[in-house]
């Protein structure tokens, strides 16, 4: 391919924050007298916070009004944030921040794509904010993976047709997300999970831009 940019999704691409959502939202289902697997939780990746919510409170059988849904949701964001808040630049995941340089080395543009609100507060925590050319997070957009609005958006900010445009996702709904967006996916995880990625890769220390141009 013609690669000219890389739009990354942050929890578990970037930062091991998938972690993170999975505590707080087990238990936030615990409290709620109910409780959830891994397996399940890879249904709730790359999806946003209130269908997230919707999702597990169908699996506990708990039904709410909208004003408590608000209000576990919020009280879900404020145990995930404990846990964020701890964060430093030690956290970035081994080879992204040398990747994310190397990409500006070689003047392909780099876009975050993620369903989450707190992705900015993330990138600054872990120091690699200024290694992106564009933001594109839940503050922004209103339809969860595997919608494709967050890569068309991060691909029209940057101003590159999606052709030539290739997503790093550790999530089902994102691989699907970037396909129906026109793009390729890399992902970033287990093939047992990330069966329709267009290739795969543990992780991001051994990465070479030669291998992706290939795709
Ligand atoms: C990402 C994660 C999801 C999370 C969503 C919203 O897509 O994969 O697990 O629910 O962001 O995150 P937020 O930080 O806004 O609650
Ligand atoms: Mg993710």
């Amino acid at each position: 391919m013609n690669l000219k940019a890389c739009l990354f999704d942050l929890d578990g691409v970037l930062v091991d924050t998938a972690v993170f959502h999975f505590q707080a939202w087990r238990r936030l289902a615990n409290e709620l007298g109910f409780d959830f697997t891994e397996h399940q939780n890879e249904q709730l990746k790359g999806i946003s916070r209130m269908e997230s919510l919707d999702r597990i409170l169908a699996w506990g059988g708990v039904s709410l009004t909208e004003g408590e849904k608000l209000a576990w949701a919020t009280r879900k964001n404020g145990w995930y944030l404990e846990l964020v808040n701890q964060m430093t630049p030690a956290d970035v995941l081994p080879g992204v921040r040398d990747f994310l340089e190397n990409l500006r080395e070689a003047g392909i543009k780099t876009a975050l794509g993620s369903a989450s609100k707190n992705a900015p507060l993330i990138l600054e925590r872990v120091g690699i904010a200024d290694l992106f050319d564009a933001i594109v997070d839940g503050n922004q957009t209103s339809r969860s993976k595997p919608d494709p609005e967050v890569f068309v958006l991060g691909a029209k900010v940057l101003g590159v047709p999606p052709d030539e445009c290739l997503v790093f996702e550790d999530a089902l709904a994102g691989i699907e997300a970037a396909h129906r967006g026109g793009m390729k996916a890399v992902g970033v995880g287990s093939a047992a999970v990330l069966t329709e990625a267009d290739a795969l890769i543990p992780g991001f220390t051994s990465v070479s831009l030669q291998s992706l141009r290939l795709l």
